[in-house]
C-alpha cells in the first residue's frame, strides 16, 4: 500500500523554551513613538514574532549545546578547531580553513589583502557588507544577475543565476583588473533565490577560461543545494550534501557567514583549496582576530559549527525549512498580499509598492507597513525600499527601485502555528490597507540611515 503524501512537520521536538513577548496595541505605539517609528529601535522584548533576519537567530539543537560544554579552549591547537576543520573540509573539499568572527570579517581579511583601489569585482548581488567592504577599499561592486531576478513575479525557479553572457564581456573588457568573481548561495540581496547548479558550472567554466579565481559567499549552502535539488530536474534523485559538494568543486573558495546555514548564533570562515592566500591571510587574522586556531571565536563556537555545519544538511530539516517559508508566502497571496516569486530560502519579501499605491516613494510605503506590521501585530520586519536606498551621496532623495518588507525566518525557532498566527494578522491589515498613511524623515544620519533614522507618521 502507497501512503498518501503527508504535512511537512517540524522535524524536531522541543526542549528549551523562551515565552513570546505579548504587547498590547496601545503598548506598542507608544514604543513606537519613542523609537521614532524605527524598528531597529525598539527592544526585542518588545517584538512578539521577530523576523528582521535569519542571521544569529537559529535555535541551537541539544547537540550543539552539548559540545559547546566539551570544548577544548585551548590558546593555540585546541581540538575543537581540528574537528571544525576536519567538518569545513569533507563538507567543501578546501584543505585549508580560517576561522572567523562572522561573514563580514571573513570579507574585510580576504578583501583588504587581495584587492587594490581601481579594480573590480563582479558578483550575481553582492550583499551589503560585501559591498561595503569592497567600496571601502576603492574597489567596484559589480553586480551581474539574470533579468529574471530583477522581476519581482517572474517565477523562473532560479533568480539568483548570473547573466552569464554579461560575465564574459565584463571579464574581457575588464581584463586584468578582476581579482577575483563571487556568486552569493542563495542570493540575499536579490530577494533569497537561488542559483542553478547549470549556471555554477557556467561561471566556473568561464572563470577557468579567465584564470581568474571564483569565490562563493556561501553562507545559506544547503538551502541553495536544497533547491537545487527540488528545482534542477537532472539532480533530483543526489543528496543535498553531494549538490553541496559539487557547489563547492566548482569554485576555488568561500566566504561564509556560520550565523545562517552554519546553524549557530555568532561564527564564520574562509576555505580555500590552494594555499597561496594562506600565509598573508593568517598573519592578518592574528592582528584582528586571533590566533588561527580560534579565528575570534571561543572554541565552543567552534564545536557549534562543526555540528551546525552537519545537522543543516539533513534533509528533513531542508524539506521543512522550504516548506515553511512558502507557507507563508502561499499564505500571503491568499490574503491578498503581493510577494516576490518564487519564495526563496531565509525570507518572504512583501511588495509593499503593489500593496499600499497610495503611498508614493518619497513617504516611503515598506515602512510604513513595516511600521503597521509592528503595531497591529507585533511583528518585526525590515524595510527593503526608500528609507534604505532612497538618498544618494549629495542628500537627493531617489526612489528605490522596489519598495520591499523582509521577512526573514530565524532558523528552527517559530512553528506553524505562529505562522498561521501571523497570517491572520497580515489578512486583518491588508484588508485596511487603503488607510495606511505614509511616514516623514525628521532626523537622520549621514550614511545607513535606516538604522537610526526617527520618522513622523503623516
Ligand atoms: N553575505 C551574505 C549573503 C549575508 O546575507 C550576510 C549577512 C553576510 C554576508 C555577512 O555576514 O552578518 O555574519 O557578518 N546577512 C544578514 C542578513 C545580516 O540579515 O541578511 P555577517
Amino acid at each position: 500500500m502507497t501512503r498518501r503524501p503527508r504535512s511537512i512537520i517540524e522535524p524536531f521536538k522541543i526542549k528549551v523554551v523562551e515565552p513570546l513577548p505579548m504587547r498590547t496595541v496601545a503598548e506598542r505605539e507608544q514604543i513606537l513613538a519613542r523609537a521614532g517609528w524605527n524598528l531597529f529601535g525598539v527592544r526585542a522584548t518588545d517584538v512578539t514574532f521577530d523576523f528582521l533576519t535569519d542571521s544569529g537567530t537559529t535555535a541551537m539543537s541539544a547537540a550543539q549545546w552539548g559540545a559547546m560544554m566539551v570544548a577544548d579552549e585551548s590558546y593555540a591547537g585546541s581540538r575543537s578547531f581540528y574537528r571544525f576543520e576536519e567538518v569545513v573540509q569533507r563538507l567543501t573539499g578546501y584543505h585549508h580553513v580560517i576561522p572567523t568572527h562572522q561573514g563580514r570579517a571573513a570579507e574585510h581579511l580576504l578583501f583588504s589583502l587581495h584587492c587594490k583601489a581601481g579594480e573590480l569585482v563582479p558578483s550575481n548581488n553582492h550583499f551589503d557588507t560585501t559591498r561595503a567592504n569592497l567600496e571601502q577599499l576603492g574597489v567596484t561592486a559589480v553586480d551581474l544577475v539574470c533579468a529574471e531576478g530583477k522581476d519581482l513575479r517572474s517565477e523562473h525557479p532560479f533568480k539568483g543565476d548570473v547573466d552569464v553572457v554579461r560575465l564574459e564581456s565584463f571579464l574581457t573588457e575588464h581584463r586584468g583588473k578582476v581579482p577575483f568573481v563571487m556568486t552569493t548561495i542563495t542570493n540575499n540581496a536579490g530577494g533569497g533565490q537561488p542559483v542553478s547548479l547549470a549556471n555554477l558550472r557556467a561561471v566556473s567554466a568561464v572563470c577557468r577560461r579567465f584564470r581568474v579565481p571564483f569565490l562563493l559567499d556561501a553562507c545559506r549552502f544547503a538551502e541553495n543545494a536544497w533547491f537545487i535539488k527540488v528545482r534542477e530536474a537532472e539532480h533530483r534523485e543526489r543528496s543535498a550534501r553531494d549538490i553541496a559538494r559539487e557547489m563547492f568543486d566548482l569554485a576555488d573558495g568561500c566566504l561564509v557567514s556560520a550565523k545562517k546555514d552554519g546553524l549557530v548564533n555568532i561564527g564564520g570562515f574562509i576555505a580555500l583549496r590552494d594555499g597561496a592566500w594562506v600565509p598573508d591571510l593568517r598573519s592578518r587574522l592574528i592582528l584582528t582576530e586571533g590566533f588561527p586556531t580560534y579565528g575570534g571565536l571561543a572554541a565552543r563556537d567552534l564545536e557549534a559549527m562543526a555540528i551546525g555545519l552537519d545537522e543543516v544538511l539533513d534533509e528533513a530539516y531542508l524539506a521543512y525549512r522550504e516548506a515553511m517559508t512558502r507557507y507563508l508566502a502561499d499564505g500571503l497571496m491568499r490574503v491578498g498580499v503581493p510577494t516576490m516569486r518564487p519564495p526563496g530560502g531565509h525570507a518572504v519579501y512583501v511588495d509593499a509598492h503593489e500593496l499600499l499605491p497610495q503611498i508614493p516613494a518619497a513617504q516611503y510605503p515598506a515602512q510604513a507597513l513595516a511600521v503597521e506590521l509592528y503595531r497591529a501585530e507585533g511583528i518585526r520586519s525590515c524595510e527593503i525600499g526608500s528609507v534604505m536606498f532612497g538618498k544618494r551621496p549629495d542628500g537627493t532623495f531617489v526612489p528605490a527601485q522596489m519598495e520591499l518588507v523582509r521577512l526573514a525566518i530565524p532558523r528552527r525557532v517559530y512553528t506553524q502555528a505562529h505562522f498561521d498566527y501571523v497570517l491572520e494578522g497580515i489578512a486583518e491589515i491588508a484588508e485596511r490597507r487603503a488607510t495606511l498613511r505614509g511616514l516623514a524623515i525628521v532626523e537622520e544620519p549621514a550614511f545607513l540611515r535606516h538604522f537610526t533614522a526617527r520618522f513622523a507618521p503623516l
